[in-house]
């Protein structure tokens, strides 16, 4: 029996469009992964949702003028509509503010309470009566005690990523009035237990296998740099609010956002289940954990918080879930050597980079530089060098090729066709490389085998020379259609729209290609010898980018720009 595949994309912050970086940094390679598994016939469950809590949601509303549950709904939908432009197959894609969560991270503060891993305590937080207001984390910045960044926030420094607590920060200042007349004062808050949960989360941490080392090590560094009692509720006015009966003092308690927004994952599924308790159980709580296996991607500094912070809060709560199988923490992509930067407008977000480029641009390039194990770099120069020389000189110019003989010569009636061993198993080979690549999730090196196998049919019709009429040009041309259903194949996870035309130029069903596994799938690829294809859809798949656009494009992202 086939296990079933539970995926979760790191849960994307509502405040703002994100950028190419969000993309490939989690949903992308998630994206690819989960096609990929539905095309070998697996059942799968692919989950994502908005991320809404938090300073940062209400800090955007403000700035944009607005409730911040409007401003939610709002960029709920935008976000939404920005991932199914860029075709990302998620099965639900729900929100952290949904009545579900409320109850869920309810139930999980109540059980922890129950068994003792929450411990009430008064700390000094800082007050700003400028604001006439608490500052949470989020709403101090100032100087990093460890590297010296000027703009660290309270909660994690973005200069050398470490996590902090605001009373560390050097030179404090409001975020909200840049009021350096703050001060610490007196506030009574909920924390989460950790060092008594240390020896179950340590246990739990060493016994997962199927992490890398890197992910290991990352969880086994916060364990050992020692864990320490974390503070899990906030006085902030949008959130998850505590239970009634947890409510004291004179400000209303909500839950630290990354107490709720992980619970998000269960929440949102239940969402997705419309609340069915057997169809989202069946995949949180499976008869046998092993029936499920589950993957987790995000961006790297969400590791710690999904490897020891979570895993502990239902460890705590006996919350006998589903936990990760594997973890793929990505790495960075950098843009033009820098910091992507919303306020500066510095990067390319992805309600505007359709307007410039087809989804399967963006997505085949990311791939290809998929910051797996390295940080990778974006430009445009680099953008336009890879979409001009694979995509348009390897992949467009074989369709190319093929159809024009195709349609010249053979008036579009598919000729007879004659084995080819050499062809097949050099196919098969590289075919087995992507699909075994995938299987392990290494995203960067399974689209250099794709290329790879469209290079092999460049080189097939090369070496035939089928527009030269001579008696083997129509098995020729019969292979480089078959070479064009395999590629459609081997592409549907990666580029799906321009699979879905490749697959349109053939006369082959969508459905076909999506149940179609990649290994193998070169001896399967018979396409019938007689029948006419479409004779006028357009074959041109890609168009070049030139360099004045890879110009004005550099020049207007730059960051430069960002007074207008
Ligand atoms: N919103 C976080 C980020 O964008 C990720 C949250 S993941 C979740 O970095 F598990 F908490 F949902
Ligand atoms: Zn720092």
């Amino acid at each position: 029996m086939s296990q079933r595949y539970l995926i979760t994309s790191a849960l994307p912050y509502i405040n703002g469009v994100k950028h190419i970086g969000n993309l490939i940094g989690s949903m992308l390679p998630a994206d690819v992964y989960a096609r990929y598994l539905r095309q070998e016939g697996h059942e799968v469950l692919f989950i994502c949702g908005t991320d809404e809590h938090g300073a940062p949601a209400e800090l955007a509303a403000q700035d944009a003028n607005e409730p911040v549950a409007e401003y939610c709904q709002k960029m709920f939908e935008v976000q939404k509509k920005c991932y199914e432009g860029f075709c990302i197959s998620f099965d639900y894609f729900g929100r952290t503010s949904a009545p579900s969560n409320h109850k869920l991270s309810a139930d999980i503060f109540d059980s922890l309470y129950e068994r003792g891993f929450i411990e009430e305590k008064c700390i000094s937080q800082y007050y700003s009566p400028v604001d006439g207001r608490f500052l949470p984390d989020r709403y101090v910045e100032g100087t990093c005690p460890h590297c010296g960044f000027e703009k660290a926030r309270g909660d994690q420094c973005d200069g050398c990523g470490r996590l902090l607590d605001p009373e560390e920060l050097i030179r404090p200042y409001s975020v909200l009035s840049k009021s350096y007349d703050i001060f610490l004062k007196q506030t009574q808050h909920y924390f989460l237990n950790l060092p008594k949960l240390e020896d179950s989360i340590t246990e739990w941490v060493d016994t997962q296998n199927g992490w890398s080392d890197i992910v290991r090590g990352v969880a086994q560094k916060w364990i050992k740099d020692g864990l320490q009692a974390r503070c899990i509720t906030r006085d902030l006015n949008w959130g998850i609010e505590l239970p009634e009966k947890y409510q004291k003092g004179d400000t209303r308690k909500v839950f630290y956002v990354w107490f709720d927004a992980p619970n998000g994952y269960i929440s949102i599924t239940q969402d997705w289940a419309a609340g069915e308790r057997a169809k989202w159980e069946r995949w949180w709580k499976p008869e046998k954990f092993d029936d499920v296996f589950y993957v987790q991607f995000m961006a790297k500094d969400n590791l710690p918080f999904h490897t020891v912070f979570w895993p502990a809060m239902l460890i705590g709560a006996g919350m006998d879930v589903k936990k990760p199988d594997d973890i793929k923490g990505m790495s960075w992509l950098t843009y033009e050597k820098g910091k992507f930067s919303t306020s500066q407008k510095r990067g390319v977000f992805l309600d505007e980079a359709l307007s410039f480029f087809p989804a399967d641009y963006w997505r085949y390039y990311l791939l290809a530089n998929c910051p797996e194990a390295n940080d990778s770099d974006f430009t445009f120069e680099s953008f336009a060098a890879t979409v001009n020389k694979d995509l348009i000189g390897v992949l467009g110019n074989f369709v190319n090729r093929t159809f024009t003989v195709f349609r010249k010569s053979f008036n579009s009636e598919i000729p007879h066709m004659v084995e080819d061993k050499e062809l097949q198993e050099k196919c098969e080979r590289v075919l087995c490389e992507i699909s075994e690549l995938l299987a392990s999730r290494k995203f960067r090196q399974a689209t250099q085998k794709l290329r790879a196998l469209w290079v092999l049919g460049n080189e097939y019709i090369t070496e035939k020379t089928p527009w030269v009429a001579q008696p083997s040009s129509g098995p020729a041309i019969a292979q480089c259609l078959n070479l064009m259903r395999v590629f459609a194949i081997a592409s549907a996870p990666f580029i799906p729209q321009v699979a879905q035309r490749i697959a349109a130029l053939l006369n082959i069903s969508w459905e076909e290609i999506c149940e179609a596994p990649i290994a193998g799938c070169f001896s399967n690829a018979m396409l019938a010898e007689g029948s006419v294809l479409p004779h006028d859809t357009d074959t041109v798949l890609f168009n070049k980018i030139e360099d004045d656009v890879v110009d004005a494009l550099t020049q207007q992202y730059s960051g430069n720009n960002a007074a207008q």
